[in-house]
């Protein structure tokens, strides 16, 4: 407890100081009670949003296969329409936006499958591997360069394997449209086997493996840099707010999505970020075990 100069300039009394105690105190529970309110509220916004959506999102989806479909249909070779300059521009429009709202379904049809995870063993890095490929499109037109710094360790993670792509997907396709031509796409996976003295502290894992004492304090680090255009203070206070978006075609849903999977997992995430430099998250996943240590006749047994 730091304390200034009083302004009668006498000293600071036991009972000043016990006073000054009791109201830090209350007034660092009645922060964190806020903090957990905002993310209560925002679960459930999410969990009922997500009902709601995912119904229409459901209704929608069929006519909008239907018109996609048309709409490449007439910008494709086959079509036999000689359609000129202008009418090509307007279908490619179209097409580009019937996209965007397919996006939206997407993300929506997401929100409201947030179901509790399913838990299983995994290979993280296939994972990471299969994101990397889907978003290798806009990876290659955008000529980013991915630093891969996961090195050999094959680790395998308890967790929902569908949720986490979807983490790695949301979290790499923000990276990746906050970069100019050229940007750097960073990509480390720490583990960390811990060990069974800290484990009493440690009681947040799923049930299942809760009693093996080797796994309890286990837990993997993986952090998601990028040299894109970074945030604000103020950015950065709402990125998780469901449609909270920074973009003229976002849906503000993807961090939304990404902290919920996360917190399900009881999991953590942080973002470091600074403007006009770029931006890091660090997501934090309880559960792993070593494969690298498996293949070596080494490994713990569960
Ligand atoms: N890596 C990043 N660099 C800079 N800004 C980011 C980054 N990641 C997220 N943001 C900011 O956070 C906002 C919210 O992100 P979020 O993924 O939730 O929604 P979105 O990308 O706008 O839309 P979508 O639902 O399509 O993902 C973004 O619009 C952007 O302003
Ligand atoms: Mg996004």
């Amino acid at each position: 407890l730091n304390l200034g100069e009083r302004s009668n300039k006498s000293i600071y009394f036991e009972e000043d100081i016990s006073f000054l105690k009791t109201i830090m105190t209350q007034s660092a529970i009645a922060i964190q009670n806020v903090n957990l309110h905002r993310q209560v509220v925002n679960m459930e916004k999410l969990s009922f949003l997500g009902k709601l959506s995912a119904e229409l999102a459901h209704e929608i989806k069929n006519p909008l296969v239907t018109i996609k479909t048309a709409f490449e249909f007439l910008m494709s070779d086959q079509s036999e329409q000689k359609i000129n300059e202008d009418f090509r521009n307007f279908v490619g429009l179209a097409l580009q936006e019937t996209n965007r709202i397919n996006d939206l379904i997407k993300q929506l049809l997401n929100l409201g499958r947030s179901l509790p995870p399913k838990f299983e063993w995994f290979n993280i890095n296939q994972v990471i591997d299969d994101t990397i490929l889907l978003l290798k499109p806009s990876i290659i037109e955008k000529e980013i360069e991915i630093n891969d710094l996961r090195g050999d360790h094959q680790i395998e993670i308890y967790a929902d394997r569908d949720q986490l792509k979807q983490v790695f997907l949301n979290i790499g396709q923000n990276a990746i449209e906050a970069m100019r031509k050229g940007g750097r796409l960073t990509i480390e996976v720490i583990p960390d086997f811990g060990s069974d003295e800290s484990s009493e502290e440690n009681n947040v894992y799923p049930e299942k493996i809760a009693d093996n004492p080797y796994l309890k304090s286990s837990k993997l680090t993986i952090k998601i840099s990028d040299t894109g255009k970074g945030m604000s203070r103020d950015e950065l206070e709402n990125i998780f707010e469901p449609f909270y978006t920074g973009k003229i075609s976002g849906t503000g849903l993807g961090l939304a999505i990404v902290n919920n999977i996360i917190k399900e997992h009881n999991g953590n995430i942080k973002v470091d970020s600074i403007e006009g430099l770029g931006t890091t998250f660090t997501l934090e996943l309880p559960t792993i075990r070593s494969l690298t240590h498996a293949n070596e006749g080494s490994s713990i047994g569960c």
